[in-house]
This record gives C-alpha cells, sequence and structure tokens, in this order.
C-alpha cells in the first residue's frame, strides 16, 4: 500500500536574532533570497513533493508570513490595470488555498521538537513531512520529494542527511550508522548536536524529514534534552525499535540560511541561476575588489 505524505509542518517560530536588526520587525522566514522570502522557498519544495496541506507553527511578529501567502487582492487589481501579467502570476503562485492552509501557536520557545509537537492536532495520525525553513536546497528535484520518492521503500521515518566535517557535527543531528549502501543509510540511533569527540558519524540531519506519526506520541512525553529543550532528534531517536530510520543523502546543494555565510551564499547561487539576472550579475561580481 502506497502511504502519500499529505501534510507538512514548517516551524516559524524562532526569533531570527542571528539577523538583527533586519529580523526586529520582520520574522527571519521573510528575509529575501534574490526576490522570493526563505518561507517560499520551503512552501513551493513541499508543493513540488505532492503536500496538500501546509502547516505553519508561529509565534509572535510573525503575522507578515500569512500575509505573504493569502491573496492581494488590491495589488491583484493594480498589477491587471497596468497589463503586468508576470508579476501577477508571482502574486498568484505565493497565494496557497483556503482551507488548505494552517496557522497555530507555539506560545513558548521549548525547542524544534515542541514546535512540531504543537501541530499534533492538525496532523493527526499519519505521516507527515517537516521543512525547517531555514536551510533551502538548489536540487534537480527538490529535496523533499527526494525523500518522499524514498519513503515507500522504508516506510518509517526518514531524514535527508549529509556528510560534514567533523568539526561541525556540533551544529547538527547526527546519525548512528548501522549500515550505508552510499544513497540510504540505515540509523541504529541519532544524536542531537554531538561534540566531534563523541559524534557516532559525520552524517548530518539537514531539515528536512518524512516522520511516522509515532514521533508525536513520543513527543507527548516531552522529554528535554540538549539545551533544556525538547529536542525532534530525541524523539525521533526514541521510536526505533518500533518504526525504522533511515538518512538519505539528497542529491544537490543545502544553503544554511540560519547563518549570514550561508545566506549571502545562498543569494549568490540563486541568481547566477536566474537568467534574467545571471549574465548582468555575472558582469557585476567581476567589478567588485575580491
Ligand atoms: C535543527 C535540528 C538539527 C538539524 C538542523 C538542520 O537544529 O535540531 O537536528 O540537524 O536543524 O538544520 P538548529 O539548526 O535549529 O539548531
Amino acid at each position: 500500500m502506497t502511504v502519500r505524505i499529505r501534510k507538512a509542518v514548517f516551524p516559524v517560530g524562532g526569533l531570527g536574532t542571528r539577523f538583527l536588526p533586519a529580523t526586529k520587525a520582520m520574522p527571519k522566514e521573510m528575509l529575501p533570497v534574490v526576490d522570493k522570502p526563505l518561507i517560499q522557498y520551503a512552501v513551493e519544495e513541499a508543493r513540488a513533493a505532492g503536500i496538500e496541506h501546509f502547516i505553519f507553527v508561529t509565534g509572535h511578529g510573525k503575522t507578515a508570513i500569512e500575509d505573504h501567502f493569502d491573496s492581494n487582492t488590491a495589488l491583484e487589481k493594480l498589477l491587471e490595470k497596468d497589463g503586468k501579467t508576470d508579476l501577477l502570476a508571482f502574486l498568484r503562485d505565493s497565494t496557497l488555498e483556503s482551507g488548505k492552509i494552517s496557522y497555530t501557536r507555539q506560545s513558548e520557545p521549548k525547542g524544534l521538537g515542541h514546535a512540531v509537537w504543537c501541530a499534533r492536532d492538525l496532523i493527526g495520525d499519519e505521516p507527515f513531512a517537516v521543512l525547517l525553513p531555514d536551510d533551502i536546497f538548489h536540487c534537480k528535484t527538490p529535496c523533499l520529494k527526494q525523500l518522499v520518492d524514498a519513503y515507500p521503500a522504508v516506510g518509517g521515518n526518514i531524514v535527508a542527511v549529509q556528510d560534514v566535517p567533523l568539526e561541525h557535527t556540533s551544529r547538527y543531528g547526527v546519525l548512528k550508522v548501522e549500515s550505508d549502501d552510499g544513497h540510504l543509510i540505515k540509523a541504529n540511533g541519532m544524536v542531537e548536536k554531538p561534540a566531534p569527540e563523541t559524534a557516532p558519524s559525520r552524517c548530518a540531519v539537514s531539515g528536512r524529514y518524512v516522520l511516522s506519526p509515532e514521533v508525536l506520541r513520543e513527543l507527548d512525553h516531552q522529554k528535554t534534552g540538549v539545551k533544556g529543550e525538547i529536542q525532534l532528534t530525541d524523539a525521533i531517536a526514541a521510536t526505533i525499535g518500533r518504526v525504522p530510520l533511515h538518512g538519505f543523502r539528497y542529491e544537490g546543494r543545502r544553503f544554511d540560511c540560519g547563518n549570514k555565510i550561508g545566506f549571502l551564499m545562498a543569494n549568490i547561487e540563486y541568481a547566477l541561476d536566474r537568467p534574467d539576472l545571471a549574465d548582468d550579475f555575472k558582469a557585476a561580481l567581476k567589478t567588485l575588489p575580491l
């Protein structure tokens, strides 16, 4: 039986202090890469993977995200009147269908696991995706689609992974590897942000997950981990034995837009990939005193 992954959770409650002052009055998820907000990259990726219902776990000061995915009739009318059909199409494309989008709040910053748990009633008892909007992926096949395609063969929990330098393990959830065929990794453990000396591997979890509802049942226990937070990693690890855990080495490049270098690199790579910008941008880059 093929189980469809219909729902995706987007945790967008984080404060974005690393981008102050830009994020003083604006959600960090609305920072643009070229001309599209980070969160829209994640939503488009989810859509391309067949996701039908978009669940946002928000917090204070995040209403710009709700407005962004709603229609803007006044602007549409203006663009229509001016015959700006391209812009009109972009605008309509960023509107999500009413009833297919839900917002719930994480009232206290208790960690990523807690944020996902806040969506439990909206998810129900079915497998679901999680996309962390700080991470954007430049891939031929969208990263979540790669996971969703790999999922039926393994079921359980499947997470996107990349190999990182040992000195970076303390930034990620890291898999304990049982077997590895180069693409698919069977894991028998997962540790949140281990120091290089204790890291079970260099196989680090990127911000895309397809998860079993067993993880939500585990999160019901509200156990805290690293930094005193309720970690998604710990809940996933605790379900091993009940459901399998696999890592999937996706094809493509990930940009961690939660830090400034990753964010700047993403802007450069995505601009160079845009037919309407690439040539002029390349020429402009050459004028920089690098
Ligand atoms: C979160 C997760 C971590 C994962 C990372 C990917 O950490 O807790 O397991 O590897 O995202 O970006 P954060 O970056 O929010 O500290």
